[in-house]
């Protein structure tokens, strides 16, 4: 079942990505070498807290903190433990929210310091790879075609997309259907509908897409230590373009 947000819903949603975005955005304005990353944690805490908000990951399926920050071959669900940022790394804050009954969701990688050629060019690479998908997302395309944009990008550019870890629907939960994989076949899948509402969320590697999940259960790496990036935006499907919702 997908389930179809009236305008009404969808305004709500607005305010929760809202708020997800204002907090992502001052999280990246802390993140410089001497960082610990346990303080972007807090700050996320003390913020959501301050306007209502809750969480949303904490406790989801067990995960124990409120942030994802996935440092350099970290993929996603990178645990904000004591660490202290470095020049040169790159750092993946991912953030979710609930807010008055819905959810937002969205992620941002962003640079330490100076960074490589290489590593400047796998996050420019990961973030116009999901702009490939909001643009693919489209009433009468279906699910596959999202999916198709990603890979074909990120591949053509001769980076590899994670496989394991997909984008998917959300709303009244964090985690609704489709799921929306980050590879995949044009004309495949279900067919975009106005107001179903997605969380696109492309994860690339530098090296090859195989991945390790490390003794935690939780903190996804590449295999080969190879350096990744992270994007995510929840949109709304509308009659033309879709609509970001996590922005602010
Ligand atoms: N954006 C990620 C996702 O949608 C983050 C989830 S972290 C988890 O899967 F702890 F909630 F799983
Ligand atoms: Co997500």
């Amino acid at each position: 079942m997908i389930y179809i947000k009236s305008e009404q819903e969808i305004e709500k949603m607005r305010h929760a990505n809202a708020l997800v975005m204002e907090i992502l955005t001052m999280l990246k304005d802390m993140v410089r070498p001497g960082l610990n990353i346990k303080r972007l944690e807090r700050k996320a805490d003390e913020v959501t807290k301050e306007k209502g908000g809750i969480p949303a990951f904490k406790g989801y399926n067990g995960y124990p903190s409120s942030l994802c920050v996935s440092v350099n071959e970290t993929i996603i669900h990178g645990i904000p433990h004591n660490r202290i940022l470095k020049e040169g790394d790159i750092v993946g804050i991912d953030y979710g929210i609930l807010f008055e009954g819905f959810y937002g969701d969205a992620a941002i990688t962003v640079p330490v310091g100076r960074i490589s050629k290489e590593a400047s060019r796998l996050i420019t690479i990961t973030r116009e790879a999901l702009f490939k998908g909001i643009k693919s997302a489209v009433v009468g395309k279906r699910v596959g075609d999202i999916s198709h944009a990603i890979q074909s990008y990120v591949e053509g550019k001769g980076f590899s997309v994670i496989r394991e870890f997909t984008g998917h629907g959300i709303g009244k939960e964090l985690h609704e259907n489709p799921s929306i994989p980050n590879y995949g076949s044009p004309c495949t899948g279900i067919v975009i509908e106005k107001g179903m509402t997605f969380a696109l969320e492309p994860m690339v590697s530098s090296g090859s897409h195989e991945v390790e999940v490390l003794s935690d259960g939780w903190t996804a790496v590449t295999k080969d230590r190879s350096l990744s990036a992270h994007f995510e935006h929840t949109i709304a499907i509308t009659d033309g373009e879709p609509e970001i919702l996590s922005k602010h």
